[in-house]
């Protein structure tokens, strides 16, 4: 079987290491990573091609007959890689640009909610600055001194989300979104208004193939780049899956009034969505809300997720290209799992690159420790050097969430560069 995987940080080594680790039992796997990274190269053949330059790599995968696509991210998805795969017969796993809308437009989204009556907050869209002010003074979101948050209407790497203290601030904010550059300029054409939700957050993810779904086990990352939840917002310093993330009758709610209801949403509304799913939640008071969709695996969710998976991920992703997901059976060990994100000094805003990693053959040699790549690079004498803000996801399956956090930390304790750090409190909520 010829499988490629689209994509080039820790999400998509994770994806690899599982498809080899899958294939093990006898089937020949041929792995293709476009366009990889270093540690990718261990384990696929990288291939230089852009993820989003759509034509070359449906070119490139009509040359090698690759039987299965599977996409890590959302930008492909957003720019219709799985409508061409699908224009010329090739089996992807990923949904339509239509149905990646649920992600790549926060206003697509929120009508979807309100349309099919998922919960999430309450909120108002506006077409300038003048309008969401006039929103903010109206009072709908509480007095002046109320929290309020902010979000770009479109793709914008995790810059496009604030959590504004008060109306001054959530001002200052649409300003800075539509007017100073802060995000993309079509990514904040319009923004929302969002009532401000408390409580704590979980993440559910789940393969579907349109019709059927297969949970995955609920995940929680964490943001903020310092202990303690502390500094800006990142693509992720770390993640868990445990029991405790959401107890069974939470995640049974979870499944009739989110889940369900957004499945059969999307088939009524007539989009194809055959992939990952990823749907943030809050667990307030009132009940569970939807943060966001996203339409596609987490980072670093998909690791700490993906070293419980047991059995065949090929598998699995070939029945969701190929609408055959209720014939297959997914099975997770029943232990908890870490993820612990080593980053470049200087990340998120301007990580320093090229600084050499050392520590990694006795970091990989500490027990059921999985090490996967999100930026690095190979110096000629074959060592790895940095090559991104976050660097390295160090990743372990443990019988409960103390064993797996201690294993990822002990052998995080081996690796060292210049400018390394990590947060030392995942997990601990
Ligand atoms: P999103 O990209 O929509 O998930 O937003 C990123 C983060 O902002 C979430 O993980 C939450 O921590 C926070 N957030 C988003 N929406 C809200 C809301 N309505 N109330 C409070 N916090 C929010
Ligand atoms: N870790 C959050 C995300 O991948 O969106």
């Amino acid at each position: 079987m010829r499988v490629l995987v689209i994509g080039s940080g820790g999400r998509e080594h994770a994806l690899c290491r599982a498809l080899r680790r899958g294939a093990q039992k006898g089937t020949h796997l041929r792995l293709f990573c476009a366009p990889g990274n270093a540690g990718i190269g261990e384990e696929a053949e990288c291939v230089p091609l852009s993820a989003t330059d759509v034509a070359a790599l449906a070119d490139f995968a009509e040359r090698e007959r690759v039987g299965l696509t599977i996409v890590g991210g959302e930008a492909p998805l957003a720019a219709g890689l799985a409508d061409e795969f699908a224009r010329r017969g090739l089996p992807v796993a990923g949904p339509r640009r239509e149905a990646a809308r649920l992600e790549s437009s926060k206003v697509f989204a929120k009508d979807f909610m309100l349309r099919h009556k998922v919960p999430t907050a309450r909120y108002r869209v506006a077409a300038s600055v003048e309008e969401a002010r006039d929103i903010l003074r109206g009072g709908e979101f509480g007095d002046a001194g109320s929290p309020v948050v902010v979000k770009a209407e479109g793709l914008a790497a995790g810059k496009g989300v604030v959590v504004a203290r008060d109306a001054a601030e959530a001002e200052t904010s649409v300003v800075e979104m539509m007017e100073g550059g802060r995000v993309g300029g079509e990514a904040a054409r319009r923004v929302l208004l969002e009532e401000a939700l408390a409580g704590r957050e979980a993440s559910l993810l789940l393969w579907t193939d349109g019709r059927d779904y297969r949970l995955m086990p609920t995940a929680r990352d964490h943001k903020r780049v310092g202990e303690g939840d502390t500094g800006p917002n990142t693509g992720g310093m770390g993640a868990i899956t445990a029991p405790g993330v959401l107890d069974e009758e939470t995640l049974r709610r979870a499944v009739v009034e989110i889940v369900e209801p957004t499945l059969a949403g999307a088939r009524a509304d007539g989009l194809d969505f055959r992939g990952v799913l990823f749907v943030g939640l809050m667990l307030t008071d009132e009940g569970l809300r939807v943060l966001e969709y996203n339409v596609r695996f987490g980072d670093p969710e998909a690791q700490a997720i993906l070293v419980r998976l047991q059995g065949d991920l090929a598998e699995i992703f070939d029945a969701v290209a190929r609408g055959r997901l209720g014939e297959t059976k997914v099975e997770w060990s029943t232990d908890a799992s870490a993820c612990v994100v080593l980053a470049a000094r200087g990340y998120p805003e301007k990580p320093e690159t090229g600084a050499r990693i050392g520590g990694l053959e006795e970091a990989s040699r500490v027990p059921s420790v999985q090490i996967f790549h999100a930026g690095t690079a190979r110096a000629e004498d074959g060592s790895y050097l940095t090559a991104g803000g976050r660097v390295l996801g160090v990743t372990a399956a443990g019988a409960t969430l103390d064993q797996a956090l201690a294993r990822c930390y002990e052998s995080a304790s081996h690796i060292n560069w210049d400018g390394m750090h990590f947060r030392r409190d995942i997990g601990r909520f």
